[in-house]
């Protein structure tokens, strides 16, 4: 038996991206080619993503980035298995775009074609990196999600937690925003910290101490615009002191939720425990570390696959499709719909 070749195409939110992904009868997976526009440059000027923006150019590039994926993997349509494109959830206009995309594709090479879950292509993509075994727990912390999430199959997820309000990466973005820091957030954030005094201010730890594993970020915001506010004009070291404390209540608020989850998953997992941690969010170093000491602690395993897989890209997609065809499940039919929401 030969290895399985699956096309991928992402464009959920404001990355388009393709990518062919080889499996391995013996289950192991290969990134053969993997390419990703982000289109930052596109929405900073307005402080987030821009829908029909967004949208736009996933149509301008989203031809050219399958053909460099196809000719960077050495192979052509004819030799692929399988079409696997992102449905949902996310921006409906670029569902549309890749959904479409995938859909024309497989039809005329007369191929199976698979619409995708965007979260199950995070939630997969540490058995392509790291061949783990199922079950393992999942946290996925982005820009649109906060997530925890026992993956026990392909196809058969548990979430744990949510955020009820806000997901991380948006509050990273929000508090970067009205402290006049440039667009994605996070990053500017972390790096404003690193000068910052993290006692400087008391923000909210919201729902530190409850059982339940859900998260809360709003309020977090808000007093970070209140202390702002107090204080304003902010000079260089005021920003550093905010984001400093801002970044010290969610490690924080994280860890609670997290140990609580771990403790949980630890009751009942048998074999190899195992967090995996995903989104963008997961670059933020004083994030990883807790997570990784948080792990120690608990006796799990802490994987973080490479930032370029943690963050929205195509081959995490053409590995959930490779997955469903290795377990022989049903391509999707023609008539498939995006999903702008799709838990
Ligand atoms: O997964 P991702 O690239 O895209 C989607 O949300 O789909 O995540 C982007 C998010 C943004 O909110 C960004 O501010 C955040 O991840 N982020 C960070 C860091 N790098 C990116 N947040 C905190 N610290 C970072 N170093
Ligand atoms: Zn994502």
């Amino acid at each position: 038996m030969r290895d399985s070749l699956i096309l991928g195409i992402e464009t959920s939110c404001d990355e388009t991206a393709a990518a062919v992904v080889a499996r391995a009868p013996d289950g192991t997976g290969r990134i053969v080619s993997d390419v990703v526009l982000s289109q930052i440059a596109e929405h900073s000027a307005y402080g987030g993503v821009v829908p029909e923006i967004a949208a736009r150019a996933h149509v301008d590039a989203l031809d050219g980035l399958v053909k460099a994926a196809l000719a960077q993997a050495g192979v052509t349509l004819g030799d692929v298995d399988a079409v696997a494109a992102t449905a949902g959830p996310g921006l409906i206009g670029g569902l549309l775009v890749g959904l479409m995309t995938g859909k024309a594709i497989a039809r005329a090479a007369g191929k199976p074609l698979y619409a995708i879950n965007h979260l199950e292509g995070h939630a997969l993509t540490a058995r392509l990196t790291d061949g783990l075994a199922f079950p393992y727990l999942m946290l996925l912390v982005s820009g649109g999600h906060t997530q925890l999430v026992l993956v026990k199959g392909v196809g058969d997820y548990e979430r744990w937690g949510t955020t009820i309000d806000d997901a991380l990466g948006e509050a990273f973005d929000k508090t970067a925003k009205l402290l006049g820091l440039p667009y994605p957030g996070g990053p500017a954030v972390e790096a404003a910290a690193l000068t910052g005094d993290a006692d400087r201010f008391a923000f909210p730890r919201p729902l530190v101490g409850e059982a339940r594993l859900d998260f809360s970020f709003s309020g977090l915001k808000t007093a970070v615009r209140q202390a702002a506010q107090a204080i304003a004009p902010l000079s260089d070291q005021d920003v550093a002191d905010i984001c400093a404390s801002f970044q010290k209540a969610i490690t924080r608020t994280l860890k609670d939720r997290i140990g609580r989850g771990l403790a949980r998953y630890r009751q009942l997992s048998q074999g190899a425990p195992a967090l995996v941690v995903a989104g963008g969010v997961a670059a933020n170093k004083a994030i990883r570390q807790m997570l990784q000491g948080l792990c120690t602690e608990h006796g799990v395993r802490f994987v973080a696959p490479p930032m370029s897989l943690c963050t929205d890209n195509a081959a995490m997609i053409a590995w959930a499709g490779a997955e469903r065809l290795a377990l022989d499940l049903a391509p999707d039919p023609l008539s498939a719909s995006p999903r702008s929401r799709w838990p």
